[in-house]
């Protein structure tokens, strides 16, 4: 089967055409112009979206080597996400699907990032435990089956993303601060400063970056550089303070579930010092990372997933709404 898959919950406009669980295109435009702001501007992002749908989609389905005639079905992105962000997407699905015929999957967002991981390993057992870490989302699941989800532990604050890209406005560097506090941080010192590690003596599998953020704004009201503490290393020790707990809680959740199959999930995945902190500290599991492209936002989770869903008897859906605040369970 050949499926469309289209993403644009948040400021990614993204495409990707998925035939028999292999991805033959991943399209992805970034949109740039929120960078001036200090993080997306939702009006924006849907305008942005609608300018580029049409070009991604035809990006996607000829670099594939295919026409529109070859496609069994569109997934597309229902949420969680941006209102208008996500109907812009969905929206265009639904006229495509409709003009071509053919079936339309929703697909929830949380749970692609999740299954991004069969590209990675196609051969993925379950169950396993997913740390889901992501610019709106900090969640531990013990995924049982497909759509058998068991919420181990969440964020009571901010996501593991949303620290990172606050923190980068603090430290006056760009969005999204992943990346810019990544980068900066391979020249500094991850022990010059000892910021807050929030719920680390608590025996629940909860997170909370609100007070480390709140940790760093004020150590910069007094920061002057200097070759004793340089940005780089402030940087490095704030990353390194939401690396220490994202394993921490995962390694207590493998040792509190007994299971040793883990996976990552979401943007801050990404990040080579938590991918290095993981494979460090967790000596008694396995952990799998999907390839970097499938970790921050991208069609082809949408496009895999949906050829999933579609394959497994899931009916199209022509008249679903979008659902900015959709759960996985
Ligand atoms: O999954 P994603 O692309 O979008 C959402 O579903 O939210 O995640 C975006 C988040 C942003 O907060 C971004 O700063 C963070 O992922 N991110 C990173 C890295 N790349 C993206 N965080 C840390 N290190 C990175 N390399
Ligand atoms: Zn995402």
């Amino acid at each position: 089967m050949t499926v469309l898959g289209i993403e644009t919950s948040c400021d990614e406009t993204a495409a990707s055409i998925c035939h028999d669980g292999r991805i033959l295109s991943n399209i992805i435009s970034s949109q740039v112009v929120h960078s001036s702001f200090g993080g997306v501007v939702p009006e924006i992002a849907s305008r942005e979206h609608e300018l580029m749908l049409n070009s991604i989609v035809n990006d996607a389905i000829s670099e594939a080597n295919l026409s529109l005639g070859d496609l069994d079905a569109i997934a597309v992105t229902q949420g969680p996400g941006l209102a208008g962000a996500l109907l812009t997407g969905a929206s265009f699905a639904k006229g495509l699907s409709i003009g071509l015929n053919i079936s339309l999957i929703p697909i929830n967002h949380l749970e692609a990032h999740i299954f991004a991981n069969f590209l990675a390993d196609p051969n993925l057992n379950y169950p396993f435990i997913c740390l889901l870490i992501s610019g709106g989302h900090t969640q531990l699941w013990l995924v049982k089956n497909m759509g058998i989800y068991v919420l181990l532990g969440e964020t009571r604050d901010d996501a593991a993303g949303e620290a990172f890209d606050k923190g980068s406005r603090i430290l006056g560097l760009g969005y999204p601060g992943g990346p810019q506090i990544e980068k900066i941080s391979k020249n500094g010192d991850p022990t010059k400063i000892i910021f807050p590690r929030s719920l680390m003596g608590s025996d629940n599998l909860e997170f909370s970056f609100s007070g480390l953020k709140t940790s760093l704004l004020y150590f910069m009201d007094n920061f002057q550089e200097s070759k004793e503490c340089r940005l780089a290393d402030v940087a490095a020790s704030y990353q390194q303070a939401i690396v220490d707990c994202l394993s921490e809680k995962l390694a207590r959740a493998i040792m509190k579930t007994g299971i040793t199959n883990c996976v990552i999930a979401g943007g801050v995945a990404a990040n080579s010092c938590l991918r290095a902190e993981l494979n460090k500290r967790i000596r008694n599991a396995q952990i799998l990372y999907p390839d970097l492209e499938y970790c921050t936002d991208n069609a082809a989770m949408v496009s895999f997933l949906g050829e999933i869903k579609l394959k497994s008897g899931y009916k199209s859906n022509l008249i679903f709404n979008v659902s900015p605040n959709l759960k996985l369970t």
